[in-house]
């Protein structure tokens, strides 16, 4: 089986690597130096279908791993399928869900899911309107895809206020949410239409500093399977995922490929703050070596309407911890040499690149978030302390990462 892996980051190096571990050959569009060493790059690229499809042809893949959401939004599933090929990655409407929070939210009403009271904004009038009413709607977001930056939680209305009119000189509309408080989780689904198997709760850590200070980042470190929680992974996909799914089958569009629930815990039970269509980043650095085995047969399955039965089983933990360029995130430095890297591979951490280039021997620095390197162990200690092991030795000037992924000081 050949598969076709749209990406170059962190995230598509773990789909790559794991579906090279269920006896894929895979290749990745454009893919990457560092990914070069577990999927055959292919040059192209992911947002123009024509390319993408002149690949699938030339290579014979079997199955085509969009990573990133941009493809989704413009509808490369659905029109690869027109083309009878197998994608794992929901149709345009179904990639709505992530690209526009309004309609997220539209949808979540319509299947009664939990999610925060919020208020669409179209104006800075209304933004005050809102206010006036509910002083607790300060967590503003732009309506639109924002690459994580597009989300403000406000200390109080006039923070609000101010964030308001700055997202709305730059976006159409604004959500004004209501703050909710509790543990936060990453809870991925993968679905054929109605039916959808489980990987375990994730945890992210976004802000870029040790004890959540500094700005938010696409992901600092992540780690899973997150244990202790006060509902189980299930009991939330019930209230979650679930209505969504049947919701989008019963309009006649149903939803296949990952679907992401982010989700806070809190007294009133489990509620979506987003959804994603796609896996997460950092999350899928660490769900794909907690699984027993490959993800392949989840994604084929899925792509074919024929989902296994069984839910992809976990026994390990895994812990990732990101290095970030000098400068990350406002301007990362790049060309800086990285080394280190066999060593943290020889010592058991697995490396995931996401902005590394290879020019002979020597590594260098190629974008903002640099490597995850991930820990595996029988618990969350071990993963934590291989992954810290890993990350020690590897080494480019200015490196930044948190010390405490996993939630414990780390060295
Ligand atoms: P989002 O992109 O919607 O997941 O938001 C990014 C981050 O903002 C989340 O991971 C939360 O930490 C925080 N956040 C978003 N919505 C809320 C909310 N309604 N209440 C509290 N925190 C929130
Ligand atoms: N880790 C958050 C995301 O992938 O959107």
């Amino acid at each position: 089986m050949r598969a076709l892996v749209l990406g170059k980051g962190g995230r598509e190096h773990a789909l790559c690597w794991s579906l090279a571990a269920g006896g894929a050959e895979v290749y990745a569009l454009p893919g990457s130096d560092g990914i070069a060493t577990v999927a055959e790059p292919v040059a192209g690229d992911p947002l123009q279908t024509s390319q993408v499809l002149d690949a699938v042809r030339r290579l014979e893949i079997g199955l085509v791993v969009p990573g990133p959401e941009e493809p989704l939004v413009r509808g490369i599933a659905e029109d690869l399928r027109a083309q009878g090929v197998a994608v794992f990655g929901p149709d345009r409407q179904g990639a709505q869900i992530e690209a526009s929070k309004a309609y997220a939210k539209t949808l979540m009403r319509a299947a009664g899911i939990p999610t925060a009271a919020a208020s669409l904004c179209q104006d800075f009038g209304a933004v005050e309107q809102t206010l006036a009413v509910h002083p607790d709607r300060t967590v503003v977001k732009a309506d639109g895809l924002a690459s994580g930056k597009g989300v403000i939680v406000a200390d109080d209305a006039a923070g609000a206020r101010r964030a308001a009119r700055r997202l709305l000189g730059q976006y159409k509309s604004v959500l004004l949410e209501e703050r909710l408080e509790g543990p936060e989780v990453s809870l991925i689904a993968i679905c054929d239409g109605r039916d959808y198997r489980l990987l375990p709760f994730a945890r992210d850590h976004k802000r870029l500093q040790s004890g959540d200070l500094g700005p938010n980042t696409g992901g600092m470190g992540a780690f899973a399977p997150v244990t202790g929680t006060p509902v189980s992974a299930e009991e939330c996909a019930e209230r979650t995922i679930a209505p969504l799914l049947r919701l989008l089958d019963d309009r006649g569009t149903p939803y296949r490929g990952a679907l992401y629930a982010g989700l806070i815990l809190t007294g009133r039970g489990p509620m979506v703050l987003e959804y994603n269509v796609r896996f997460g980043d950092p999350e899928t650095q660490v769900l794909m070596p907690a699984i027993t085995g490959s993800i392949l047969p989840w994604l084929q399955g899925a792509a074919d309407g024929r989902l296994p039965v069984e839910q992809p089983e976990v026994r390990r933990h895994a812990l990732g911890v990101v290095l970030a360029a000098r400068g990350y995130p406002e301007e990362p430095a790049t060309g800086d040499e990285i080394t280190g890297l066999e060593a943290a591979e020889a010592g058991g951490a697995l490396v995931f690149h996401a902005g590394t280039r290879k020019a002979g021997d020597r590594w260098t620095v190629a974008g903002g978030r640099v490597v995850c390197v991930v820990g595996v162990g029988a618990g969350d200690e071990a993963a934590r302390h291989a992954a810290y092991a890993g990350a020690a030795a590897i080494t480019f000037p200015g490196a930044q990462w948190r010390d405490d992924i996993g939630g414990v000081p780390g060295r």
